[in-house]
């Protein structure tokens, strides 16, 4: 307690009260939480059933890798909309063309149980490839951490993470990884990374520019081509219900859903 130092041990009960040697209250406890340090960041597992982790932290083996220029997070302060409303981004195969001024190659979304992924390729004016393509593979673990891999000019890995921060408020932080192409890294690899982090932080500032003023979207008023919006939002159930349920909502989402109208992602053509 911040009044009278009183130290709470990692299982949430006080262990030391600094001017008293006798039996420490029972009661003097407050709730724990499951805690991970992965990719530079603590994760806490919050479970209104109060029940253990049930799936793994996305895994970003580029953080440890000497190969790769990390950056600092940005912290990019809280968007006043539920964290449903970012999550709807994943299969918005139709906003990339009006938002982030991108011609789309292709896109698809996959989900898989506690994962849903975006894929596409298009043209982008600052991370292509010798042929013009930027290939990007963006997988939300959760509902609130996003690791996208980038493969233009060079390999990058992009890391976003967003949690409700009270009713209607969501936080979000943003981070670059980009590979160096010399060990250690020459100062065109970091000019270069600081390139990717410009204009990663640039096009996710587009979507950031709707979120802070769009109104909610309880029902989504689409057509056909626009992308499998009933999908994602079922998927995102999941993490908003009964633990017994999830398996259900899963089921329901499970699947690789193209986009009608849109190419499908080379690898998955032949997918339904
Ligand atoms: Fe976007």
């Amino acid at each position: 307690m911040p009044y009278h130092s009183w130290r709470f041990g990692p299982d949430g009960k006080c262990d030391h009260i600094p001017y008293f040697d006798g039996p420490i209250p029972p009661a003097a406890k407050v709730r724990s939480y499951p805690v991970e340090e992965r990719f530079g960041c603590v994760f806490a597992w919050h479970d209104p059933e109060q029940g253990a982790p049930d799936y793994e932290l996305p895994s970003v083996p580029e953080w440890d890798d000497p190969q790769w220029i990390k950056g600092e997070y940005d912290d990019l302060g809280t968007l006043p909309v539920h964290p449903q409303e970012v999550i709807d981004n994943l299969v918005d195969t139709r906003h990339f063309g009006p938002i982030h001024g991108q011609h789309l190659a292709y896109f698809d979304s996959v989900f898989d149980g506690v994962r849903g992924t975006q894929i596409s390729g298009g043209g982008h004016e600052t991370m292509t490839s010798e042929d013009g393509v930027l290939n990007v593979e963006a997988t939300y673990t959760g509902p609130g951490i996003l690791i996208a891999r980038y493969s233009g000019e060079t390999e990058a890995a992009q890391i976003i993470l967003h949690t409700p921060k009270e009713d209607g408020i969501t936080q979000v932080w943003h981070g670059i990884l980009t590979r160096a192409r010399t060990s250690p890294p020459s100062p065109e690899d970091l000019t270069l990374r600081d390139g990717y982090h410009a204009a990663g932080l640039s096009a996710f500032s587009q979507d950031f520019a709707i979120w802070k003023t769009k109104g909610p979207a309880f029902q989504i008023l689409r057509v056909p081509t626009d992308g499998p919006f009933h999908r994602s939002r079922t998927w995102y159930r999941q993490f908003y219900s009964p633990r017994s349920d999830a398996a259900d909502f899963q089921r329901r989402a499970n699947g690789v859903h193209h986009t009608s109208g849109m190419a499908a992602a080379p690898d998955l053509q032949a997918a339904e």
